[in-house]
């Protein structure tokens, strides 16, 4: 699906935290978010969502003002989205059904089992169904979340720095882990982080955003072969130009 981001401003009280931001992701676009901690990224991802209204502005998915109850939006959030006192399998499915209400949908309960049953293969988690949250791994509960995401098969994936709180191996492993779905299929991803090498090694563009008031400084394009080679010089010179970017403004 097709994001329009066009001029959003949004304060809170005195402070203004998104000045005029504006970018385009295409149909099945990898963009990556890049900007310093407490810049607005969130801010600007419940805007995009549709959860939370800009002062100025709008979103336009396929053309149309975003709208959470009818677009069917998958969100990983930079906090933790599972309950612990249900196992791998309930938590995907009270995703799944949370998402399905608002969105107004009746499914049979089949059709909610075939879902779940589908976003818990497609992230890998099979036989660990009835884990509880705190017999998993970080890696695993990240996949959990995406699983809960892609259930309803969403047009457009937003992930809120989803590997932030993991440590570098196992963020690794879900970078590519998460490459891995995204290839078989093609969503829209706005994926947010502040960290520059996990941006140029995950996406197709990369949009650099200032400190706060976060504006759009620059955008990246990265177009080098999946799988990508961190320390090759290509690479590290778009790290590095990105990195400039960011230090100096
Ligand atoms: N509901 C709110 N009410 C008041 N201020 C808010 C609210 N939400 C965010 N802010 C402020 O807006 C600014 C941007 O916050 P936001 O969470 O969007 O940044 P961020 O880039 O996601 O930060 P981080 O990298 O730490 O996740 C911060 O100064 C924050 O205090
Ligand atoms: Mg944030």
């Amino acid at each position: 699906m097709d994001v329009e981001v066009k001029g959003i401003v949004k304060s809170f009280g005195e402070l203004l935290v998104l000045d005029h931001i504006s970018f385009n992701v295409r149909s099945g676009e990898f963009v990556a978010v890049c900007g310093p901690t407490g810049c607005g990224k969130t801010t600007l991802m419940k805007i995009i969502a549709g959860l939370l209204k800009p002062d100025s502005g709008e979103v336009l998915l396929a053309g149309e003002p975003v709208d959470y109850r009818r677009h069917n939006i998958g969100f990983v959030f930079q906090e933790p989205s599972y309950l612990p006192w249900r196992t791998v399998w309930g938590n995907v499915k009270f995703g799944l059904e949370a998402k399905v209400s608002s969105l107004g949908w009746k499914l049979t309960r089949e059709e909610v089992d075939k879902r779940v049953k589908w976003a818990i293969e497609l992230v890998g988690l099979e036989g660990f169904e009835s884990y509880y949250p705190h017999q998993i791994s970080g890696g695993m509960k990240q996949k959990v979340a995406l699983a809960q995401a892609l259930a309803t098969d969403p047009h457009l994936l937003l992930m809120d720095e989803p590997f932030g709180a993991l440590d570098i191996q196992t963020r690794y492993y879900m970078e590519n882990e998460l490459l891995r779905v995204w290839s078989k299929l093609r969503k829209t991803v706005i994926f947010v982080t502040h960290y520059i090498e996990e941006a140029v090694y995950l996406a197709d563009r990369v949009i650099v955003l200032s400190s706060l008031p976060a504006k759009v400084k620059a955008e990246v394009d990265v177009s080098l072969p999946r799988p990508r080679d961190v320390t090759s010089s290509r690479f590290v010179e778009i790290r590095r130009e990105i990195t400039e970017l960011i230090r100096w403004w």
